[in-house]
């Protein structure tokens, strides 16, 4: 049994994204650093451990749900429904079907709050378990306060929420403001949110109202976990949605260059918070890496490269503005620069793929090259491999793919195209110019050009035909 269940709240609609076109978006769905806002709340429940975790989402909720789940398959993720928002107590009540049969705490969470740390999630934990329950909250400190609920104290103690709105003008002059971040035990949770009214100024169940319940516990004392604005902001218009994007970049930069990673500009290096970068990786300005990229040590990353789900083993350079999606390469290769790497690209260790070369679905071995205007799809090369310039596997019949086979230590001719499905056997050449229809036997050479013809004197005799003497 779980010893923590997570609700995270993704039903409203963000108004003031203003995302009302054919085009727009759920404001969960808004991304930060490559990745939906509702993703960095959802995966810091997990990484506390909740089990389940379940997402409330309302607001074009097929969207929400299918984007969620794909983003953590095979994780104990759960979504319940909030067909109408009417307020953030309401949300979390359409959760209950979802956690019925679990008893404990059950973390709260925000679905636009992206820079939340794990740290604060278990020290928040950690002060509900010493406290006895029912309920722990994060509350912030704002020099401008306004929109935020407030924190009510009596002799220190913490009273009740008051929402910005409902507030008496004494009441807005509190700083220290609801984070929106609580562990609440589930019996109490789900009997206080039964007795919620919708009497406040915007008529809605508020979820802050529990605070208020909770504290008339009997011997119950709220414990509070006081984090930083840096981490509990939200995200409610464009704006902030960019300004929460740098600051999450700027920390996860840092920890990259703590951890022995030279970042030439940090301000221009994109890297998503899945990214795994070995000590002594070296990347270049206007870089982006996204998803479970993972680079080895000693590898160089060239000004401008886009890198998507990829591996990529030690010493390997990859020169600028290459772009690698769902490719493997190996240690000590050298890719670009301008060169485009499609998903199932695989490579062996000295692999060289230069400018202009395009890979998919192709398997290369050791030491072979292309290095120059290649497309290379559906192929099979071996080892020691010399792939001439400008050389293109036809793969594509119009109707279905087929494969092309390039054995060990064969050589391409530049401007060769292989038409599919083709076999060049081992150790074979392939003279410049041709269109290799035909299965090619090893250790053979294969040609198929025009015989050239030289007319001795044909410029002259031209220009004296045109003069007409
Ligand atoms: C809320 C808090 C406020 C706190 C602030 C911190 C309440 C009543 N107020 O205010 O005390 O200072 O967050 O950021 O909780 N949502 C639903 N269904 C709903 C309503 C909201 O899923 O019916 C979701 C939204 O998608 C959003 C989150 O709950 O992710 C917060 O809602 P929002 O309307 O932004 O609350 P605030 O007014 O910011
Ligand atoms: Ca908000």
């Amino acid at each position: 049994m779980s010893t923590l269940a997570a609700v995270v709240l993704c039903a409203g609609k963000g108004t003031r994204m203003k995302s009302d076109t054919a085009f727009g978006k759920a404001k969960v769905l808004h991304e930060v650093l490559g990745r939906p806002l509702c993703a960095y709340p959802i995966a810091r429940a997990f990484a506390v451990g909740a089990s389940p975790v379940v997402a409330v989402v309302g607001h074009q909720a097929e969207q929400v749900q299918a984007t969620v789940s794909q983003l953590f398959e095979g994780q104990p993720l759960r979504f319940a429904v909030q067909a109408e928002q009417k307020g953030t107590g309401h949300a979390v009540q359409c959760a209950g079907d979802a956690l019925r049969g679990y008893s404990g705490p059950v973390l709260i969470l925000y679905g636009d709050v992206p820079l939340l740390r794990e740290e604060t999630l278990q020290a928040l934990v950690q002060a509900y378990r010493e406290s006895g329950g029912p309920l722990a909250l994060v509350t912030t400190l704002l020099d401008n306060p306004t929109g935020y609920g407030r924190v009510v104290r009596e002799q220190g103690h913490v009273k009740r929420i008051v929402e910005h709105k409902d507030a008496t003008p004494e009441e807005r002059a509190i700083k220290e403001c609801n984070a929106g971040i609580y562990v609440v035990d589930s019996a109490f949770l789900f009997d206080a949110l039964g007795r919620l009214t919708p009497q406040n100024a915007q008529g809605e169940l508020y979820l802050t109202d529990l605070v208020e319940q909770a504290a008339k516990v009997a011997g119950a004392k709220i414990k509070v976990v006081v984090a930083d604005h840096a981490e509990t902001a939200g995200v409610n218009d464009r704006a902030e949605l960019a300004a929460r994007a740098k600051e999450l970049q700027a920390r996860i930069n840092a920890r990259h260059m703590r951890n022995g990673v030279t970042l030439r500009d940090p301000s221009t290096t994109f890297i998503e918070e899945t990214v795994e970068l070995a000590p002594d990786v070296e990347v270049g300005p206007f870089v982006s890496l996204h998803g479970r990229t993972r680079i080895g040590s000693g590898v160089r990353i060239g000004q401008g490269c886009v890198i998507t789900d990829s591996v990529i083993l030690e010493g390997t350079d990859v020169k600028p503005y290459s772009i690698l999606e769902d490719a493997e390469v190996g240690t000590g290769c050298a890719i670009g620069p301008f060169a485009r790497l499609r998903p199932g690209t695989k490579l062996a260790e000295g692999v060289h793929l230069g400018n202009f070369v395009e890979t998919k679905k192709a398997r290369i071995g050791k030491g072979s090259k292309a290095n120059h205007l290649s497309y290379l799809g559906d192929a099979e090369i071996g080892a020691g491999v010399n792939v001439g310039a400008g050389t293109i596997t036809c793969n594509y019949d119009g109707v279905n793919k087929h494969q092309t086979t390039l054995e060990d230590g064969v050589f391409i001719g530049s401007d060769t195209q292989l038409v599919a499905p083709v076999t060049v056997g081992k150790g074979a050449y392939v003279g410049a110019g041709t269109t290799v229809t035909e299965d090619v036997p090893p250790m053979s050479l294969t040609l198929s050009r025009a015989p050239q013809v030289i007319k001795e004197g044909w410029v002259e005799k031209k220009a004296k035909k045109r003069a007409g003497t």
